[in-house]
């Protein structure tokens, strides 16, 4: 394989592409699944420019390329580019894991999924019948509803900022709930009714700012999960907590997310608890 694309690519038949890219901790990541379970391939940083995202990913598939990770800003632009969309990549409308194989790009998207996994298995919270809050309702959010209904919970309540784009996305997901009442949108003063699990996809965090949530909306043994992480807990684990939630980061998320897409591509699931405490202990 030569360079072009992106010289950080040469001789991988994986990549991470996005724009900036150096810090993503994906090829660490996918290095350990690789050697944990006998793996041949390599996979690196691909820096694609601003204005370049489906010339690189072409110009990488024409060098030889078999799947890439896809992170901001290029999710919807990848969503539009592949050939085929799994159903989690369509109900998600963006797309994080490219998979090339015979001519054909294939489109997924392991997010939600990846969440979903981290809740459930990692921190053995099952959500089967539980009252569910999500707030957001950017592409975070809409990334999780799909995974999250199809753990049948009691209730699934998006709340947002501006309560219309939570109303849109129900309507959205409306098909995918088994019975109509599952899933419904509020304001974040209005989610008062004591979930059992309540998941933050603003991008708050990001600012260090906090939903204006109220008290009520954690239930008894509530567990509050931010998608972001960080080397300190988020104002919204340090909200949560206040009032007596059990909390979560996002690094795990991250982990399944990784784990979901290199499974896609190689047919075998990593384990992941060595790499999630590697990481932990880099943070
Ligand atoms: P992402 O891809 O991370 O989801 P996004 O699509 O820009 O990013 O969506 C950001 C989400 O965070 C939105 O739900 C946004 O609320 P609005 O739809 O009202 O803009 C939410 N958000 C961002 N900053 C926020 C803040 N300070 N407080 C509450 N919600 C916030």
């Amino acid at each position: 394989m030569t360079g072009g694309a992106g010289s950080t690519a040469c001789f991988a038949d994986y990549v991470v592409i996005g724009n900036p890219i150096a810090h993503s901790r994906s090829p660490a990541i996918h290095a350990r699944f690789a050697a944990d379970t006998a793996q041949d391939m390599r996979y690196a940083h691909l820096l694609a420019p601003l204005d370049g995202f489906a010339a690189a990913v072409r110009e990488f598939i024409d060098q030889g390329g078999r799947g890439a990770n896809v992170t901001v800003p290029f999710k919807l632009e990848a969503y539009a580019l592949a050939d085929q969309l799994t159903t989690r990549a369509k109900a998600a409308g963006a797309v994080n894991t490219l998979k090339f194989d015979n001519g054909v790009i294939l489109g997924d998207n392991t997010d939600g999924v990846g969440l979903v996994s981290d809740i459930v298995r990692n921190a053995g919270f099952d959500l089967a019948h539980k009252k569910i809050l999500l707030l957001g309702a950017g592409g975070a959010a809409r990334g999780a509803v799909l995974p999250l209904l199809e753990e049948r919970p009691a209730q699934l309540v998006i709340a947002n900022r501006t309560v219309t784009k939570a109303e849109e996305l129900v309507r959205q997901f409306q098909q995918y709930s088994e019975q109509p009442g599952i899933l419904s949108a509020c304001g974040f003063a209005q989610a008062t009714q004591g979930f059992d699990l309540v998941i933050n996809a603003t991008s708050a965090s990001l600012q260090a700012e906090l939903p204006p949530l109220a008290a009520g909306a954690f239930g008894p043994a509530a567990l509050a999960y931010d998608m972001m992480y960080g080397s300190q807990p988020t104002v919204f684990m340090q909200f949560a907590a206040a009032h007596g939630a059990r909390v979560r980061d996002g690094l795990g998320m991250l982990v399944e997310q990784a784990a979901e897409a290199f499974f896609v591509w190689r047919g075998v699931r990593p384990h992941t608890d060595a790499v999630f405490a590697a990481l932990r202990s880099q943070l």
